[in-house]
Protein backbone atom coordinates (compact mmCIF):
# COMPACT_ATOMS: atom_id res chain seq x y z
CA UNK A 1 0.00 0.00 0.00
CA UNK A 2 1.22 3.53 -1.00
CA UNK A 3 1.28 5.87 1.93
CA UNK A 4 0.17 9.64 1.42
CA UNK A 5 2.26 12.47 0.57
CA UNK A 6 2.04 14.47 3.52
CA UNK A 7 1.99 18.45 2.68
CA UNK A 8 3.20 20.29 6.02
CA UNK A 9 3.40 24.11 7.15
CA UNK A 10 6.11 24.45 9.45
CA UNK A 11 5.30 27.94 10.54
CA UNK A 12 6.68 31.17 9.83
CA UNK A 13 10.49 30.13 10.92
CA UNK A 14 10.36 29.30 14.44
CA UNK A 15 10.67 25.66 15.17
CA UNK A 16 8.25 25.80 18.43
CA UNK A 17 5.63 26.88 15.57
CA UNK A 18 5.30 23.97 13.87
CA UNK A 19 1.92 21.66 14.92
CA UNK A 20 2.56 18.80 17.01
CA UNK A 21 1.09 16.44 14.07
CA UNK A 22 3.90 18.24 11.44
CA UNK A 23 6.58 17.26 13.57
CA UNK A 24 6.13 14.25 14.49
CA UNK A 25 5.84 13.44 10.49
CA UNK A 26 9.17 15.49 10.50
CA UNK A 27 10.56 13.01 13.21
CA UNK A 28 9.21 9.53 10.75
CA UNK A 29 10.14 10.96 7.66
CA UNK A 30 12.09 9.33 5.12
CA UNK A 31 12.08 11.92 2.60
CA UNK A 32 11.94 15.46 3.28
CA UNK A 33 11.17 18.29 0.56
CA UNK A 34 11.53 22.20 1.72
CA UNK A 35 11.20 25.55 0.23
CA UNK A 36 14.85 26.22 2.24
CA UNK A 37 14.47 29.75 0.83
CA UNK A 38 11.06 30.42 3.21
CA UNK A 39 12.38 27.50 5.87
CA UNK A 40 15.57 28.04 7.73
CA UNK A 41 17.47 25.01 8.22
CA UNK A 42 16.90 25.31 12.47
CA UNK A 43 13.42 23.18 10.98
CA UNK A 44 15.52 19.84 9.63
CA UNK A 45 16.47 19.56 13.06
CA UNK A 46 13.35 17.29 13.46
CA UNK A 47 14.39 15.17 11.15
CA UNK A 48 15.77 11.90 11.24
CA UNK A 49 19.78 11.39 10.60
CA UNK A 50 19.39 9.52 7.37
CA UNK A 51 16.46 10.76 6.09
CA UNK A 52 16.87 12.24 2.54
CA UNK A 53 16.56 16.19 2.66
CA UNK A 54 16.02 17.90 -0.50
CA UNK A 55 16.02 21.98 -0.71
CA UNK A 56 13.63 22.53 -3.58
CA UNK A 57 14.44 26.69 -4.22
CA UNK A 58 16.00 26.15 -7.29
CA UNK A 59 13.99 23.09 -8.74
CA UNK A 60 11.32 23.68 -11.42
CA UNK A 61 7.93 21.82 -10.24
CA UNK A 62 8.35 18.73 -12.50
CA UNK A 63 11.84 18.04 -11.07
CA UNK A 64 9.96 18.14 -7.40
CA UNK A 65 6.81 16.28 -8.62
CA UNK A 66 9.08 13.66 -10.16
CA UNK A 67 11.48 13.05 -6.50
CA UNK A 68 8.23 13.16 -4.78
CA UNK A 69 6.58 10.03 -6.97
CA UNK A 70 9.40 7.89 -7.31
CA UNK A 71 9.64 8.06 -3.30
CA UNK A 72 6.48 7.16 -2.68
CA UNK A 73 6.44 4.98 -4.93
CA UNK A 74 9.17 3.22 -3.61
CA UNK A 75 7.21 3.20 -0.41
CA UNK A 76 9.29 6.05 1.44
CA UNK A 77 7.30 8.45 3.79
CA UNK A 78 7.75 11.47 1.94
CA UNK A 79 6.92 15.21 3.28
CA UNK A 80 6.78 18.32 1.51
CA UNK A 81 7.19 21.29 4.10
CA UNK A 82 6.16 24.65 3.24
CA UNK A 83 6.16 27.82 5.03
CA UNK A 84 3.28 29.24 7.21
CA UNK A 85 0.10 27.55 5.85
CA UNK A 86 0.08 25.80 2.81
CA UNK A 87 -3.05 26.93 1.33
CA UNK A 88 -1.92 30.38 1.63
CA UNK A 89 0.26 31.04 -1.56
CA UNK A 90 1.54 27.83 -0.98
CA UNK A 91 1.95 26.71 -5.20
CA UNK A 92 0.13 23.27 -3.58
CA UNK A 93 -2.57 23.42 -6.20
CA UNK A 94 -0.32 22.19 -8.70
CA UNK A 95 0.80 18.90 -6.10
CA UNK A 96 -2.49 18.56 -5.66
CA UNK A 97 -3.58 18.21 -9.46
CA UNK A 98 -0.22 16.33 -10.04
CA UNK A 99 -0.63 13.81 -6.98
CA UNK A 100 -4.10 12.96 -7.87
CA UNK A 101 -3.66 12.28 -11.29
CA UNK A 102 -0.72 9.69 -10.34
CA UNK A 103 -3.29 8.46 -7.93
CA UNK A 104 -0.98 9.20 -4.69
CA UNK A 105 -3.11 9.96 -1.83
CA UNK A 106 -1.80 12.92 0.37
CA UNK A 107 -2.75 14.93 3.44
CA UNK A 108 -2.85 18.39 4.31
CA UNK A 109 -1.00 19.65 7.62
CA UNK A 110 -1.73 23.13 8.71
CA UNK A 111 0.47 25.75 9.59
CA UNK A 112 0.72 28.66 11.51
CA UNK A 113 0.74 31.61 8.41
CA UNK A 114 2.64 34.55 8.99
CA UNK A 115 0.32 37.11 9.96
CA UNK A 116 -0.88 34.79 12.73
CA UNK A 117 2.54 35.47 14.22
CA UNK A 118 2.44 39.16 13.32
CA UNK A 119 -0.51 39.49 15.30
CA UNK A 120 1.04 37.72 18.19
CA UNK A 121 4.55 39.37 18.55
CA UNK A 122 2.42 42.76 18.11
CA UNK A 123 -0.04 41.70 21.02
CA UNK A 124 -3.03 42.70 19.15
CA UNK A 125 -6.39 41.42 18.67
CA UNK A 126 -6.78 42.03 14.57
CA UNK A 127 -10.54 41.95 15.31
CA UNK A 128 -11.21 44.78 17.80
CA UNK A 129 -15.33 45.08 18.19
CA UNK A 130 -16.75 48.21 17.23
CA UNK A 131 -13.77 48.77 15.54
CA UNK A 132 -12.53 46.45 12.62
CA UNK A 133 -14.03 42.24 12.28
CA UNK A 134 -12.46 41.51 9.24
CA UNK A 135 -8.90 40.46 8.47
CA UNK A 136 -8.03 40.48 4.91
CA UNK A 137 -5.39 38.85 3.60
CA UNK A 138 -3.93 39.51 -0.12
CA UNK A 139 -1.18 40.45 -2.07
CA UNK A 140 -0.46 43.25 -5.02
CA UNK A 141 -0.05 42.05 -8.10
CA UNK A 142 3.39 41.04 -9.45
CA UNK A 143 4.58 38.30 -11.74
CA UNK A 144 1.23 37.01 -9.99
CA UNK A 145 -1.75 38.91 -11.05
CA UNK A 146 -4.51 39.94 -8.97
CA UNK A 147 -7.72 39.30 -10.51
CA UNK A 148 -9.35 43.01 -11.22
CA UNK A 149 -11.97 42.69 -8.92
CA UNK A 150 -9.46 42.18 -5.86
CA UNK A 151 -7.77 45.23 -6.89
CA UNK A 152 -6.15 46.53 -3.81
CA UNK A 153 -7.73 49.28 -3.94
CA UNK A 154 -11.14 48.20 -3.63
CA UNK A 155 -10.28 45.92 -1.03
CA UNK A 156 -8.37 49.05 1.01
CA UNK A 157 -11.47 50.41 0.88
CA UNK A 158 -13.01 48.23 3.80
CA UNK A 159 -10.17 49.60 5.85
CA UNK A 160 -10.45 46.15 7.64
CA UNK A 161 -7.18 44.46 8.78
CA UNK A 162 -5.22 43.94 5.75
CA UNK A 163 -2.36 41.47 5.86
CA UNK A 164 -0.60 41.94 2.56
CA UNK A 165 1.91 38.84 1.74
CA UNK A 166 4.65 38.99 -1.61
CA UNK A 167 4.35 43.37 -1.78
CA UNK A 168 7.31 44.27 -0.75
CA UNK A 169 8.84 44.99 -4.40
CA UNK A 170 6.05 47.16 -4.86
CA UNK A 171 5.23 49.19 -1.43
CA UNK A 172 5.26 52.62 -3.33
CA UNK A 173 2.35 51.03 -5.00
CA UNK A 174 0.95 50.02 -2.12
CA UNK A 175 0.88 52.95 -0.18
CA UNK A 176 -0.74 55.13 -2.87
CA UNK A 177 -3.55 52.75 -3.11
CA UNK A 178 -3.72 52.37 0.49
CA UNK A 179 -3.68 55.94 1.01
CA UNK A 180 -6.68 55.91 -0.80
CA UNK A 181 -8.95 54.72 1.98
CA UNK A 182 -7.33 54.48 4.96
CA UNK A 183 -5.97 57.54 7.38
CA UNK A 184 -2.64 58.93 7.01
CA UNK A 185 -1.91 57.84 10.49
CA UNK A 186 -3.07 54.39 10.41
CA UNK A 187 -0.58 52.48 12.05
CA UNK A 188 1.74 49.83 9.65
CA UNK A 189 3.11 46.90 11.21
CA UNK A 190 6.64 46.52 8.49
CA UNK A 191 7.34 42.53 9.90
CA UNK A 192 10.40 40.91 8.65
CA UNK A 193 11.06 37.44 8.64
CA UNK A 194 9.18 36.68 11.96
CA UNK A 195 10.33 33.64 13.84
CA UNK A 196 13.88 33.65 12.42
CA UNK A 197 17.05 34.65 14.16
CA UNK A 198 17.18 38.40 12.07
CA UNK A 199 13.41 39.02 12.65
CA UNK A 200 12.67 42.84 12.85
CA UNK A 201 9.12 44.22 13.13
CA UNK A 202 8.71 48.70 12.44
CA UNK A 203 5.41 50.22 13.43
CA UNK A 204 5.14 53.28 11.31
CA UNK A 205 2.15 55.53 10.27
CA UNK A 206 1.06 54.41 6.84
CA UNK A 207 3.01 57.93 5.03
CA UNK A 208 5.84 56.19 6.14
CA UNK A 209 5.59 52.50 4.88
CA UNK A 210 7.31 53.21 1.60
CA UNK A 211 10.60 55.15 3.10
CA UNK A 212 10.98 52.71 6.13
CA UNK A 213 10.51 49.63 3.78
CA UNK A 214 13.19 50.91 1.35
CA UNK A 215 15.53 52.73 4.24
CA UNK A 216 15.77 48.94 5.72
CA UNK A 217 15.95 47.61 2.32
CA UNK A 218 13.34 45.33 3.31
CA UNK A 219 13.37 43.18 -0.37
CA UNK A 220 12.47 39.69 1.08
CA UNK A 221 10.17 37.71 3.45
CA UNK A 222 8.61 40.89 4.53
CA UNK A 223 4.74 40.56 6.29
CA UNK A 224 2.77 43.98 6.40
CA UNK A 225 -0.30 44.84 8.63
CA UNK A 226 -1.91 47.38 8.13
CA UNK A 227 -5.09 48.10 10.79
CA UNK A 228 -7.23 50.32 12.94
CA UNK A 229 -6.56 48.13 15.41
CA UNK A 230 -2.59 48.47 15.33
CA UNK A 231 -3.52 52.46 16.18
CA UNK A 232 -4.80 50.63 19.92
CA UNK A 233 -1.38 49.89 20.64
CA UNK A 234 0.16 53.90 20.51
CA UNK A 235 -3.31 54.52 22.61
CA UNK A 236 -2.42 51.53 25.07
CA UNK A 237 1.20 53.11 25.34
CA UNK A 238 -0.73 56.26 26.16
CA UNK A 239 -2.93 55.51 28.83
CA UNK A 240 -0.80 53.17 30.46
CA UNK A 241 1.50 56.22 30.71
CA UNK A 242 -1.24 58.59 31.80
CA UNK A 243 -2.38 56.13 34.85
CA UNK A 244 1.20 56.50 35.80
CA UNK A 245 1.40 60.03 35.64
CA UNK A 246 1.77 62.33 38.84
CA UNK A 247 -1.88 63.75 37.94
CA UNK A 248 -4.11 60.94 36.94
CA UNK A 249 -6.65 60.01 39.89
CA UNK A 250 -5.24 56.69 41.76
CA UNK A 251 -8.58 54.94 42.13
CA UNK A 252 -7.98 53.94 38.43
CA UNK A 253 -4.42 52.50 39.17
C1 LIG B 1 5.07 32.39 -0.85
S1 LIG B 1 4.33 33.32 0.45
C2 LIG B 1 3.95 32.05 1.58
C3 LIG B 1 3.09 32.45 2.75
C4 LIG B 1 2.96 31.35 3.78
N1 LIG B 1 2.32 30.19 3.20
C5 LIG B 1 2.21 31.78 5.05
O1 LIG B 1 1.13 31.24 5.33
O2 LIG B 1 2.74 32.64 5.77
C6 LIG B 1 5.73 34.12 1.09
C7 LIG B 1 5.37 35.48 1.65
O3 LIG B 1 4.73 35.31 2.91
C8 LIG B 1 5.18 36.28 3.84
N2 LIG B 1 5.97 35.56 4.86
C9 LIG B 1 6.14 34.23 4.94
N3 LIG B 1 6.88 33.92 6.02
C10 LIG B 1 7.17 35.10 6.63
C11 LIG B 1 7.90 35.43 7.81
N4 LIG B 1 8.49 34.50 8.54
N5 LIG B 1 7.99 36.74 8.14
C12 LIG B 1 7.40 37.69 7.38
N6 LIG B 1 6.70 37.42 6.26
C13 LIG B 1 6.58 36.14 5.89
C14 LIG B 1 6.03 37.27 3.05
O4 LIG B 1 5.15 38.24 2.53
C15 LIG B 1 6.57 36.38 1.95
O5 LIG B 1 6.91 37.15 0.82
Amino acid sequence: MIEPVYIIGAGPGDPDLITVKGRNLLLKADVVLYANSLIPDSMLQFCRADAEIIPTASKSLEEILAIMLDRVRSHKLVVRLHDGDPSLYGAIQEQIVALTEAEIPFEIVPGVSAFQLAAARLQVELTIPELVQTIILTRISGRTQVPDKEELSSLAAHQASLCLYLSTHHVDNVQTKLMEHYPADTTVAICYRLGWEEEKILTVPLTEMALTTHRENLTRTTLFVISPALNRIEQRVKERSQLYSPHYNRLFR
